[in-house]
């Protein structure tokens, strides 16, 4: 089956560090809860970027990494459920930055498991042949999207934003993945849309629409069921990993790297507790990061390139969860 080979990696990680102290000073919890309850130390704040600036950085990292120039890239698929704006996507935003000046331009929002997707629809273009290299990015900006009086979600998540070039080559690439919309309750974050329709005279819209359209709610910020979420992702992730496996033909045990969704210790444990892999190929950074939505596997896959660990013909699986709520599982060899 024809697959990718990744020619460069990049992130762009923000230099402002909060601790689980610092969520001290104005939510009831601890340092000692968020950690045993997570596995999470601290994550990065941008303070200095948009969403979109991150991307670019991430992604002009790639490319230097890979040895592309921006010109040569055909398509750039970019993952973000934390946008600056409804329009233009962000992947136009970074092709002006990059200079990618010959690439078409496609954003995906299937939340964390963003880059997931955004990997397994860059191999389908790919593998049509008119497409000959992909920039693929995902870029995250959710500690705004956040209620900070909320002490059951607000400590989870970070910012940050990674990238990969790739191109075709004849080496197996097999994807599971899928969503369960009936569950969109567990995770969501309305657009915080400002227009207010006048109360006289405008009666078009019922009662309850127009409790839905107000802005003052407090549902504007991320909203989440954390148990429901915890339960439906260690039963997806388990899931969409077996059929990947089953469907490449391998045994879970013989995958040399697998990057998780970076969003809890715990679930990550559950999810992988039945499959007989050893902790030392499951790959983790949410203990410095915390949840950084879709960037964290190609950050966490730039990690591993910039420190040799991306080794030629080894089995690597990337498996995910997010808000939808969606999930999939990528089984490739480099
Ligand atoms: O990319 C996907 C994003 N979302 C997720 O991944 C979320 C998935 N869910 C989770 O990670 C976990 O459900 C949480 C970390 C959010 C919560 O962990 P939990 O083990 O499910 O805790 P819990 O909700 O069962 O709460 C246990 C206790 C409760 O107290 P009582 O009712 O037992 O007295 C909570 O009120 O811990 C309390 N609690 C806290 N205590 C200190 C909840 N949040 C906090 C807190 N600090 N921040």
């Amino acid at each position: 089956m024809k697959g990718i080979k990744i020619l460069g990696t990049g992130s762009y990680i923000p230099s402002t560090t909060v601790t689980n102290d610092d969520f001290v000073k104005f939510i009831d919890t601890s340092d000692e809860w968020i950690y045993t309850r997570t596995g999470i130390k601290q994550r990065f704040y941008s303070t200095e970027k948009m969403n979109f600036q991150m991307a670019a950085e991430a992604a002009q990292k790639a490319l230097e990494n890979s040895g592309v120039k921006a010109e040569e890239i055909d398509l750039i698929i970019l993952s973000t459920c934390s946008t600056d704006f409804f329009y233009p996507n962000t992947s136009c935003l970074v092709q002006n930055i990059i200079g990618a000046a010959n690439a078409s331009c496609i954003d995906v929002n299937t939340a964390c498991t963003g880059f997931i997707t955004a990997l397994d629809m860059a191999r389908r273009y790919l593998c049509t042949g008119d497409v000959k290299k992909v920039l693929v990015v995902a870029s995250e900006f959710l500690t705004r999207q956040l209620d900070y009086t909320d002490r059951t979600s607000c400590f989870l998540f970070g910012d940050g934003a990674g990238a990969v070039v790739a191109e075709a080559a004849d080496k197996p690439f097999y994807s599971v993945t899928g969503a369960k919309g009936d569950m969109l309750d567990a995770l969501y974050c309305r657009i915080q849309y400002s227009g207010k329709y006048p109360e006289e005279g405008f009666d078009h819209y019922d009662k309850d629409i127009r409790e839905k359209l107000d802005t003052e709610a407090k549902n504007k910020f991320l909203q989440m069921d954390g148990k429901a979420v915890y339960r439906f992702a260690v039963d997806a992730m388990a899931d969409s990993f077996k059929k990947v496996c089953e469907k490449a033909g391998v045994k879970a045990c013989d995958v040399d790297i697998l990057i998780p969704h970076q969003a809890n210790i715990r679930i990550i444990s559950a999810a992988m507790k039945s499959m007989d892999i050893p902790d030392e190929k499951i790959y983790i950074n949410l203990d410095k990061h915390g949840n950084t939505s879709s960037a964290c596997i190609p950050t966490i896959l730039d990690e591993l390139n910039r420190t040799g660990k991306l080794k030629e013909g080894e089995k690597m699986a990337l498996v995910g969860f997010g808000a939808g709520l969606t999930y999939g599982s990528i089984y490739m060899e480099l």
